[in-house]
């Protein structure tokens, strides 16, 4: 079931969720050369509890860490360590998760570290494009997958790029992941369906957070050690960008949006 917010819930969905922006611009600030994801992890960690909220990954289905993170081929879901060290030339995805007051807000970007090679910089512009023209064509009446699914795949397809399938967007707000699963590639489902392919209503609140790999394959393998770390399982390069966003009575709002 899709939980259509109240305007007090939007209120207070709406502060979790630049709360969680204004920890990941934070964050930003210490990403270089020679910095492991687990100091990223504790400086993102240390601001999330002195803005009295809550990290949503640590302990969520036993994720040992306040944030996720997702080093060049990884997708998503990487576990902070220190053990892994930013070198130059590499992206890194950090994603946070916030609840403030019981409420959630989601949000992630990638970033270079130091310089990078302009077809790494190309994947880059393309993910935060496409999920800009995602969120650009959202508005009450039109179907969840055309929106995000297809303008998403017909877009990157035209750079040899791929929309990640197993993995998507999801409701957000009073719990981490809700109804609907949003799809980043396209169902070619003429009519609505209320799981996959709902039509938007006001006080719809979920993600759009396409993840992009720099291949025509958008298959994905789970590290069978840790059960976390998702790669491209042609090691591509894989960047990710993600709003919260809802629905309003016109159009919507980017709720993650400073
Ligand atoms: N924040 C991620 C998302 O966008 C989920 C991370 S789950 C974790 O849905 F446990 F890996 F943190
Ligand atoms: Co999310
Ligand atoms: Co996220």
């Amino acid at each position: 079931m899709i939980v259509i917010k109240t305007p007090k819930q939007i209120d207070e969905i709406r502060k979790s969720c630049k709360l969680a922006r204004k920890i990941l611009l934070h964050t930003k600030k210490y990403i270089k050369p020679g910095i492991s994801t687990e100091e990223l992890n504790k400086i993102a960690h240390k601001f999330i509890i002195k803005n009295k909220a809550i990290p949503a990954p640590l302990n969520y289905k036993g994720f040992p860490k306040s944030i996720s993170v997702a080093i060049n081929n990884v997708v998503c879901h990487g576990i902070p360590s220190s053990k892994d060290i930013l070198k130059k030339g590499d992206i890194i995805n950090i994603d946070i998760t916030t609840i403030l007051n019981g409420f959630y807000g989601d949000t992630s970007i990638t970033f270079p570290v130091g310089k990078i090679s302009p077809q790494t910089q190309k994947l880059i512009n393309v993910t935060k494009k496409v999920m800009n023209l995602a969120i650009k064509s959202l508005k009450p009446g039109k179907l969840l997958n055309n929106c995000v699914g297809k303008t998403i795949e017909n877009y990157v397809s035209k750079f040899g790029f791929s929309s990640v399938r197993q993995l998507g967007g999801h409701g957000v707000g009073l719990e981490f992941h809700e109804e609907p699963f949003v799809f980043h590639h396209w169902l070619r489902e003429k009519k609505s369906n209320p799981t996959s392919n709902p039509i938007l209503k006001p006080g719809m609140i979920f993600t759009v957070e396409p993840m992009i790999n720099a291949s025509l394959n958008w298959q994905i393998e789970i590290d069978k050690n840790d059960g976390w770390t998702v790669r491209t399982i042609d090691n591509a390069l894989s960047a990710q960008f993600e709003h919260t966003v809802l629905i309003t009575n016109t159009g919507h709002e980017t709720l993650t949006k400073l």
